[in-house]
């Protein structure tokens, strides 16, 4: 029996008060919506449906391009209303699994409890016990099977009472489905389509529902406001940490780096407070990241140091190298093994070639730096004239010192040594010294200006 997947994600989230769609808004960096999609695709569901509606385009373009079925309900009626959009497309002889977009940190392992232990032709809801139900269906239940589900809103004293809510999570034949929703009505407290109404229509018709319990109220914890999507957030980044650490990631603080991607690591990687990951993020064996770090696509070779406090996005390095305190990569820094980027150093566009050292307040921008070059502090590259950005090639063995401005488009050769506080905006020989410096004087007997007295 195949398997259909909806989502249902036409809401406006209105407690978000945002104008970002609800489905949007970011977990650990990415939209909620691509967290439950994740989970339907490692369940192998061959029709996935996206049921949508509030803020239509922003939501289709964000995940344009992937397989997915759209289907459109422009006026949210209810999650029963939403249901009836997306059914007649839906095969008749598949299951139908409903997910809700705002229920992102469902694993897969859950719904495949609840897909094997379901017979096919009952229906199954996913519940949890909760100590504050409070705005959650709760699930009514007679002699061990589920009854029914009241909706908060609806709900008298004793039902608020019960401690076991519907997650949204259901499970039912396309073919039962289409029928018990043909008979929906908005006879209710909020005026709208309860896809949780199926269950008596259900229970009616002497079908089996089953209840099954989730194990933790966090996994299946619906996002409203912002304060649940910071709850979520501080929930998904323990889970992300948790299994890096049983990988044998060392962490000074567990509680305190964020993982806003995919962050993969070798052995012995020690991570100290607060870093943050961003994107797709490889860290080496053996690689050290010390504390106040933002990395976000970056890959860092074997036994590579990153000191306190840098920036680091769309950079490589190789081996064993050093960065920062107080370092800035920006895309395409390329670093090869054994290189030294030191503090206030800022690398753009450049590759730096083994053993090289930029250890304090500099600038590369577009060069191509060799192997066992020393670049002497406050050195820079003038990579920019006003219109276009110009190279700057500097080869094996030079030595540039201090304070030095590189005019590009310029070539410094190898082996060569560069006078500091020189500004060279023609190409330097191989293994010679070039100074553009002033000769040095001393004027005997000048004076200061003093101010006059008035
Ligand atoms: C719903 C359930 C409730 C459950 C709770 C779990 C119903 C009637 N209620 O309540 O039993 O305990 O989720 O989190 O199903 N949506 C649409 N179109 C609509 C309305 C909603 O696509 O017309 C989508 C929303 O985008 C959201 C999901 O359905 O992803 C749930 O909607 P929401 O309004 O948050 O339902 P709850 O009141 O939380
Ligand atoms: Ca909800």
């Amino acid at each position: 029996m195949g398997l259909s997947i909806i989502i249902l994600a036409a809401g406006q989230g209105t407690r978000m008060r945002s104008d970002l769609p609800k489905v949007l808004q970011p977990l650990a960096g990415r939209p909620l919506l691509s967290h439950v999609l994740d989970c339907s695709r490692a369940l192998g569901a061959d029709d996935i449906c996206v049921v949508y509606g509030h803020g239509a385009d922003a939501v289709r373009s964000v995940f344009a391009g992937e397989p997915l079925r759209w289907a459109l309900q422009a006026e949210q009626l209810g999650t029963g209303h939403a249901m009836q959009k997306a059914m007649p497309e839906t095969p008749n002889q598949n299951r139908v699994l409903v997910l809700f977009g705002d229920v992102p940190l469902l694993m897969p392992e859950t719904l495949s409890i609840l897909l094997d232990e379901t017979p096919v032709d009952d229906v199954a809801v996913l519940t949890v016990d909760m100590d504050d139900p409070a705005g959650y269906g709760r699930v009514i239940r007679e002699r061990g099977s589920v009854s029914s589900i009241v909706e908060e809103k609806d709900a008298g004293v004793d039902e608020k009472a019960v401690c076991e809510i519907n997650t949204g999570v259901m499970l039912c034949s396309a073919n039962k489905l289409k029928g018990w929703l043909k008979d929906l009505s908005n006879d209710n407290a909020q005026g709208e389509y309860y896809l949780t109404d199926v269950i008596a229509m259900a229970v009616n018709d002497k079908v089996e529902v089953h209840g099954i319990k989730a194990s933790s109220p966090v996994e299946v914890m619906g996002i409203n406001d912002k304060k649940q999507l910071a709850e979520a957030e501080r929930a998904l980044q323990a889970r992300l940490v948790d299994e890096l650490m049983q990988a044998g990631v060392g962490f000074a603080d567990p509680a305190r780096v964020d993982i806003r991607g995919t962050l993969t690591c070798g052995k012995d990687v020690f991570i100290d407070i607060n870093a943050v990951f961003e994107g797709n993020v490889e860290l080496g064996d053996g690689t050290k990241i010390e504390s106040n770090n933002l990395i976000r696509d970056t890959r860092l070779g074997a036994g590579t140091i990153v000191h306190s406090n840098c920036h680091i996005e769309g950079a490589t390095t190789g081996n064993n190298c050093e960065i920062g305190p107080f370092a800035r990569m920006r895309p395409g820094a390329e670093l090869a093994n054994n290189v030294k980027i030191g503090n206030f150093v800022e690398i753009k566009k450049s590759t730096v070639g083994d053993g090289s050292k930029v250890n304090h307040l500099s600038y590369l921008g577009d060069s191509e730096v060799g192997t066992g070059v020393n670049v002497g502090a406050g050195t820079i590259t003038c990579n920019y004239d006003g219109a276009a950005k110009h190279k700057t090639k500097i080869g094996d063995r030079a030595f540039i010192g201090s304070n030095v401005n590189l005019v590009a488009p310029v070539e410094i050769g190898e082996g060569a040594n560069i006078g500091a506080g020189s500004t060279i905006s023609k190409s330097a020989p191989a293994n010679e010294l070039t100074l553009t410096r002033a000769k040095q004087t001393t004027i005997k007997g000048w004076k200061r200006p003093v101010k006059k007295e008035s």
